[in-house]
């Protein structure tokens, strides 16, 4: 087992009626997944991924990755939501968020078309400047505006740097299998393609060709990864949640819900984790944010935000609980080190494994929140390898699908996304959009 749920500082908080009260629940969440008669059933390909993923497609991944750490310095993920989160939150959790500026025989890594923003595509663009560049653009519809318009900007790029032709062998495309715009325009342009499984949702897609590509050219094994999502996957499939601490958790994080702690935060204790909180914060976010319903997914990386938010935590509203994901095993050690002086008054410290220093940090504020009223339930991952990281992922996946139908929510839609959109094609003075944009620009008149 990778992760072991700690409950002793949520325990104060859930009463054994309160849990075994959720558990008829939690097996019938676990029937409706399982028997794959549940809402959005025709979404479940992520199940079981981990052992039935294409096994071809995956040796051309392996091999792209391969091609592109030899022939360039630069690589550019592109994409949004689900299309980019996963794989930047793997190789930072794994890598570094300093990746880029590690010494290391790996392209450094840039994501774009996760924004609007020009300043961020102007400096991206000025990092390709006379450096070899691939790029990988991922959308399962391929219409998706944000990494569509940086895809058209990145290609040019490429076409201007090597020509037409030879810009094909620096383009990788990862897609729909058959369907969309951008499939079409790859195949007829002769780039690589890779395909987003049509059962597999964009928030799920981590441990499909969406992440593993640009997962597997930061030079992180994605076989290890994939091993520990598979161990996952055998190790949750008891529906009794006294012997699944998967669905425990799900149950927790609900019943929690229901007694008003709308907010749940993801707490962290290495500034690696940041994206993987992102990463975490769509997933729960997307599923259960809907019909009015579901919990608030925010985020902190202590000790960093205990000098921010740490005051709120300690003593603003009590409508949150704390998800802390201790890693056990940091392989990384700093010794603080002696000094005679001592004017600082560090000595007491002095010989200490800054580890331990971050564990009684977080030993403290745990105590802390809990005397504050704040439930902590606590997932202790073993260590930061890529098979304890894919065997968190899948945790996660699947926690979210339980506590999604624990919730009466369909986990594996996402129709709220479109109502921005909407606006934005109107306002844009998209064709089709004619109505809705007269309507809007009435109300921005009266503003
Ligand atoms: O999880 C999701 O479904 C979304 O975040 C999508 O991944 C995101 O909107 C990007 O969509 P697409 O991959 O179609 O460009």
């Amino acid at each position: 087992m990778s992760i072991r749920l700690i409950s002793s500082y949520v325990a104060p908080f859930v009463t054994d009626r309160e849990l075994d009260a959720i558990k008829p629940e939690v097996a019938a969440a676990h029937a409706l997944l399982h028997g794959k008669n549940g809402p959005g059933n025709a979404f479940l390909g992520w199940l079981d991924l981990p052992r039935d993923y294409d096994k071809a497609e995956y040796a051309r991944i392996k091999a792209a990755a391969v091609r592109i750490r030899k022939s360039c310095d630069v690589f550019i993920v592109i994409g949004i939501g689900g299309s980019y989160l996963g794989s930047r939150a793997v190789i930072e959790f794994l890598k570094s968020p300093l990746y880029n500026d590690l010494k290391k025989n790996t392209p450094d890594i840039y994501f774009s078309g996760c924004n609007i923003s020009a300043s961020n595509m102007r400096e991206l663009l000025d990092i390709c400047d006379g450096r070899d560049v691939c790029i990988n653009v991922i959308s399962k519809s391929g219409t998706t505006t944000e990494p569509a318009v940086a895809f058209r900007l990145f290609r040019g790029l490429l076409e201007k740097k090597y020509g037409k032709e030879k810009a094909k062998e620096h383009i990788f495309v990862t897609t729909d299998r058959a369907r969309g715009t951008l499939k079409h325009f790859a195949d007829e342009a002769g780039y690589e393609t890779f395909v987003v499984p049509d059962d597999v949702g964009g928030r799920f897609s981590v441990l499909s060709a969406v992440g593993l590509l640009p997962i597997a050219v930061s030079g992180v094994d994605i076989d290890a990864l994939m091993a520990g999502a598979a161990a996952a996957r055998e190790a949750y499939v008891n529906p009794d949640l006294d012997k699944n601490d998967c669905y425990r958790y799900a149950a927790l994080r609900n019943i929690l819900l229901r007694q008003g702690k709308a907010i749940e935060i993801l707490v962290g204790y290495e500034p690696y984790m940041q994206m993987f909180c992102e990463w975490w914060k769509q997933l729960f976010g997307e599923s259960e944010g809907k019909d009015q319903k579901g919990l608030y997914p925010a985020s902190v990386i202590f000790s960093t935000d205990l000098h921010s938010l740490g005051q709120y935590i300690q003593d603003g509203m009590r409508t949150m609980f704390e998800t802390v994901v201790a890693i056990k095993e940091t392989g990384t050690h700093v010794t603080v080190p002696e000094d005679p002086d001592n004017i600082d008054g560090l000595n007491f410290l002095a010989g200490k494994d800054v580890n331990f220093v971050n564990d009684m940090a977080k030993q403290g504020t745990l105590f802390a929140h809990v005397d504050g009223g704040v439930p902590n339930i606590v997932l202790e991952l073993a260590d930061r390898t890529p098979y304890s990281l894919g065997y968190m992922i899948y945790f996660f996946e699947k926690a979210c699908a339980i506590s999604g139908y624990l919730l009466g929510v369909n986990p594996f839609n996402q129709p709220g996304v479109e109502a921005y959109k909407k606006n934005m094609f109107a306002l844009l003075g998209k064709p089709g959009y004619e109505e809705q944009k007269a309507a809007l620009e009435a109300r921005l008149a009266e503003i």
